[in-house]
């Protein structure tokens, strides 16, 4: 039906016969002359039509925004002085010669170039939305990626393979979401929290490189950077060790950065470890672009009068930590008492500071609610491992260490982001060496900081048994600008060793074998050493177009409270499809008003 993108016209078409199709993006009439925006996938045209052709003015005179539109006319150079240099087209517009209505529009829900919209007509009228040139943007950077991303990998021999929707639980962390089946009256399927134990089958299969773009589903709590369900690069790997892994998956998201933004990533990547993580940074997922950095001062600390510091101090698992903000001094009493606020949400009790006017004068030249329990030489301490300047503040954090580290860890990025302290734009890193478990105090044992498949450094279960809560994993992660981006490892290939690390969460043999015999099994028939990661797509296009959630750059994504605005999903079953499935409900599906309104 066309000849041209709108957004692709410009003065080599000059005096040109073009056809455009498109949506009225904007309507003007200037003394007798009309003007049309035309928009597409590609962006704006301006379209002139004048009283001379009666017929085609009649009918851009009763067009309305969103109408579909096909349009004939000649480009021609804009008159002097309507020259727009914020447009691509900016240097042309086209004289129309004929008009045709494709079909008339309603007013619509949203204005395209209204900011203020609520996310939830957005998301009703999610076609509408997505109508928006940045939205087309996202989309277009995405499709963009995927297709890199696929390129890179089929140049480097991996092949793409498709796993199960309809499945078993993949143990991941999340609740499942689970399908009834109607041929086994009783029995359920899970969709996959991601395709981990099907990636590792197919490396025993001998398919030595697989990869698959592919949709992942976890009913957890969702935030900015989590979807029900959201799209995984999942990839696996046989005969390479973590550093191999780790190396080709970095070549491919420099490749990435520097074709798709033209973006120099570092190179190579720094790495951390999580235990330096942690202590630098309070996370196991720091933001390199921030130079702030937590020191420690438990040790001095133990012995001072001040029992909030004192305490921890001494713990086990306690720490007391400082954060110095550079220039800090001039934060206002309300300013604190709003840190102090913020660093409550995070289960902090306090946040002590001092401010630091002038190092010289020694204790003299601090200002502090907290300095008359130190003794002086534990203040000179403090400012000396701080690097404290005048003009600085110091914060102070003391409670459990897993407290300490998340009210300060969030507070420097908090600090960083109100005070605009990053340094550089693009800050990946790795963490490596991260700890195999993590003690649940509530139920007693283990948990996998990663997954179950994930090897151990050692590799004498003896050892692995005899110190679990030290015992490090091949494990790795790829933060960036302080957003997980992607995680993976090493995997156990040996049939012992996993048995020996599912007995260690608490599944025993018996459970093992029902849940995941396949795998075990699989492990006894020729597993090759094996390894793998999966980056997450959405969190990745969501930093590369500077888009605040994962939603801005998902097509129909859903609401905070996992439900899809424009479908209306999730519905009610029929009685005659839940009587098929065997399915009595113990409560009967209402009406909901919990579902967000539209408007
Ligand atoms: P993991 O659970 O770390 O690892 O997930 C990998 C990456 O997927 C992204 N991600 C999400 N993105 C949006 N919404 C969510 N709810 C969500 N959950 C996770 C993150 C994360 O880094 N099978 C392992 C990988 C492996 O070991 O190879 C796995 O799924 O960016
Ligand atoms: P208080 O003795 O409770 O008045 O506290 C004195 C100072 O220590 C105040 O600035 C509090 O904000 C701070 N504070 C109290 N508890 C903690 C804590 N657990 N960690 C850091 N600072 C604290």
């Amino acid at each position: 039906m066309r000849s041209h993108y709108c957004g692709h016209l410009n003065t080599s078409h000059l005096d040109q016969e073009i056809t455009l199709c498109g949506w009225v993006h904007r309507r003007r009439d200037h003394g007798g002359v009309i003007f049309i925006d035309l928009r597409d996938r590609e962006g704006l045209a301006q379209i002139v039509f004048d009283p001379d052709r009666a017929e085609s003015f009649a009918i851009a005179d009763a067009v309305r925004n969103e109408y579909v539109l096909k349009i004939t006319g000649k480009v021609r150079n804009r008159p002097e002085g309507t020259i727009n240099p914020d447009l691509p087209t900016g240097e042309i517009e086209v004289l129309g010669y004929e008009i045709e209505i494709l079909n008339s529009a309603k007013t619509p829900p949203l204005q395209m170039d209204d900011d203020n919209v609520h996310d939830d007509v957005k998301l009703k009228y999610r076609y509408v939305d997505l109508r928006r040139s940045e939205m087309q943007r996202n989309m277009k950077l995405r499709a963009e990626i995927t297709r890199a991303m696929r390129s890179f990998l089929d140049d480097n021999g991996f092949l793409e393979i498709e796993t199960p929707m309809l499945t078993r639980a993949t143990p991941e962390g999340a609740r499942d979401y689970l399908v009834p089946s109607r041929t086994h009256p009783g029995q359920f399927f899970a969709l996959p929290q991601s395709p981990q134990l099907f990636k590792q089958l197919l490396m025993m299969s001998g398919m030595d490189r697989y990869y698959q773009i592919v949709r992942c589903f976890r009913d957890e709590d969702l935030r900015a950077d989590r979807q029900p369900e959201f799209t995984q690069l999942d990839i696996e790997t046989s005969f390479m060790d973590e550093e191999a892994i780790m190396a080709i998956m970095e070549k491919m998201m420099i490749t990435l950065f520097k074709d798709a933004l033209d973006i120099d990533l570092p190179s190579p990547i720094p790495r951390i470890t999580y235990a330096d993580a942690m202590h630098r940074f309070g996370t196991d997922r720091p933001d390199f672009r921030n130079p702030l950095e937590l020191v420690d001062v438990s040790d001095v600390m133990a012995e001072v009068e001040f029992k909030v510091f004192s305490g921890p101090a001494k713990m086990d698992n306690g720490r007391v930590a400082a954060l110095r903000l550079p220039a800090g001094s001039e934060l206002s009493r309300k300013d604190i008492d709003g840190y102090t606020d913020f660093v409550a949400n995070y289960g902090a009790k306090g946040l002590a500071y001092i401010k630091v006017n002038d190092v010289a004068a020694g204790t003299e030249g601090l200002q502090s609610p907290i300095l008359k329990f130190l003794p002086d030489n534990v203040v000179a301490t403090i400012i000396e491992r701080t690097q404290a300047e005048n003009g600085d503040l110091i914060f102070f954090g003391a409670d459990k260490t897993r407290i300490v580290n998340d009210a300060l860890g969030a507070l420097r990025d908090k600090l960083a982001e109100d005070r605009n302290l990053y340094t550089s734009e693009w800050q990946p890193v790795w963490v490596v060496d991260f700890p195999m478990f993590d003690y649940n105090e509530d139920e007693k044992r283990w948990d996998a900081l990663h997954h179950p498949f994930t090897a151990p450094h050692v590799d004498e279960i003896s050892e692995l048994e005899a110190d679990p809560g030290n015992a490090l994993s091949r494990a790795y992660d790829m933060v960036l600008n302080g957003t997980e981006l992607g995680g993976g490892s090493i995997r156990i290939h040996k049939p012992e060793m996993q048995r020996s690390v599912l007995k260690l969460l608490g599944i025993e043999d018996q459970e093992a074998d029902d849940k995941f015999g396949f795998l075990i099994n699989a492990l006894d028939y020729g597993c090759p050493p094996h390894g793998g990661i999966a980056f997450g797509l959405d969190r990745l296009i969501m930093l590369m177009v500077g888009a605040d959630s994962i939603r801005d750059v998902i097509a129909f994504p859903k609401t905070q409270t996992a439900a899809c605005l424009l479908t209306e999903a999730p519905t009610p079953a029929s009685p005659r499809q839940l009587k098929e499935l065997g399915i009595k409900l113990a409560k009967p599906a209402k009406e909901e008003e919990s579902k967000p309104a539209a408007e």
